[in-house]
């Protein structure tokens, strides 16, 4: 008889996403002329950049060219988008960052979950809270937490909590963990981290032989120039740090697929036996075992990002997403909400009014204004009365549901 990964059993509800989308069908089944907005997941909306577009068909054509055509590409991606890439987002920035330190995939969240399938599973692992949920669910997937608590705390995983008292920046714990999960501009608060509090992360995680894994997938909302973009303009985080990156966000491939992550060769572990054992060999190895790398098409697609009218167009989409964050923290501040980030990110995080808990105040909207967010719960116990409001959407959407909040909640 089969039997199943009984992990899955111990995982809460369901994916936070599905849920949601579970409740606005159930919403709109009843009421189907409710002009919904949707501000909850963040997923963009509005056109891919004309340079990616343009790149994507000539790499059609070239598929029609018995010449040109591509079969299997390099399971890592290909050098010309790999090199883009160092140099531009890494190497730039002053970041030593080699081209084959890059590997090419089809998300950051498949990877930030993928990623456990090189590390043991007696690592002592640490996550904030509230948290990106693929971050928890792969750790319980992977049979590395026990069952949760009524709070939805799991077992066995270190609870680092972020809120206004800390900036959403978490304290560095005073005891060892191996594993260390920190996403800056933080999904779902919206918050940023310094370079002094990387660093302090990073000196952590050297003396304490630990890795951190840097999930940078909106680093391009970044304004401030003070803010680090990437972990390894950290000193010694090429000695410490995996990170994670995606398109989706900066140049809109969240259908289009495509992301990457940085595995310095300088990364080491010591396996059980003693030996020393560098996880840029485990991961290629997992990688060219368990992956065809990303399609041509998409690749070039990616590539032309990196081209001069490229970066004007993706400049000019990460803009737009945060004029519209900059008209939820504006409209729903001076309506006397409190909201912390979409300064530097592209998600706005609500205290909830009138003290509701954030599936009620989930629901008011849903109902009330027809306008859908993200419960902070569902981002851990420490987003229970807190909101995510996502600024990827049209202006005159972000305009709309302003006003129908501000009006019931003002
Ligand atoms: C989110 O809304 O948190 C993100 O869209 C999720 C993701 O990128 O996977």
């Amino acid at each position: 008889m089969a039997t199943i990964n009984e992990n899955y059993l111990k995982l809460k509800a369901g994916y936070l996403f599905p849920e949601i989308a579970r409740r606005v069908t159930t919403f709109t089944a009843a009421n189907p002329d409710a002009p919904i907005i949707k501000l909850g997941i963040g997923d963009v909306t509005e056109p891919l950049p004309e340079a990616c577009r343009t790149a994507m068909i000539a790499a059609v054509e070239d598929m029609g060219d018995r010449n040109r055509f591509k079969g299997y590409g390099p399971e890592q991606g290909y050098g010309w988008l790999r090199e883009k890439i160092a140099a531009t987002d890494f190497q730039a920035r002053g970041c030593d960052i080699d081209a084959d330190e890059i590997f090419i995939s089809d998300g950051s969240k498949c990877d930030c979950g993928n990623i456990l399938d090189i590390f043991g599973n007696d690592n002592t692992i640490a996550v904030t809270d509230p948290v990106y949920h693929v971050y928890v669910d792969t750790n319980v997937m992977a049979g590395h937490t026990g069952p949760a608590n009524e709070d939805g705390k799991y077992e066995g995983l270190i609870y680092l909590p972020i809120s206004a008292e800390n900036d959403f920046t978490a304290e560095i714990p005073s005891d060892k963990v191996d594993l260390i999960y920190l996403c800056f501009p933080n999904n779902p608060t919206g918050a940023v981290a310094t370079k002094a509090h990387l660093q302090a992360w990073v000196d952590y995680a050297r003396q304490h032989g630990s890795i951190i894994l840097f999930d940078a997938a909106y680093e391009a909302f970044i304004t401030d120039p003070e803010i680090p973009h990437s972990i390894y303009e950290i000193e010694g985080a090429r000695d410490c740090a995996i990170e994670f990156r995606s398109f989706s966000k900066n140049a809109g491939f969240t259908g289009t697929r495509c992301a990457l992550t940085v595995v310095p060769k300088t990364l080491t572990v010591t396996a059980s036996d003693g030996s020393t054992v560098d996880l840029h060999r485990l991961w290629n190895r997992r990688q060219s075992t368990k992956f065809n790398g990303v399609s041509y098409i998409v690749q070039r697609g990616a590539e032309a990002v990196y081209s001069p009218e490229g970066q004007a167009q993706t400049k000019a989409l990460v803009s737009f997403y945060l004029e519209n964050a900059r008209i939820i923290r504006e409209q729903l501040t001076a309506a006397g909400i409190t909201v912390y980030g979409g300064v530097n990110a592209p998600y706005v995080w609500v205290k909830t009014p009138n003290g509701l808990s954030s599936w009620d105040f989930f629901d008011k909207l849903l109902n009330v204004c027809n306008v859908v967010g993200t419960p902070g719960s569902g981002f851990g116990a420490a987003g229970e009365g807190y909101f995510r409001i996502s600024a990827f959407n049209s202006r005159d959407n972000v305009n709309v549901a302003m006003a129908r909040i501000t009006e019931k909640f003002g």
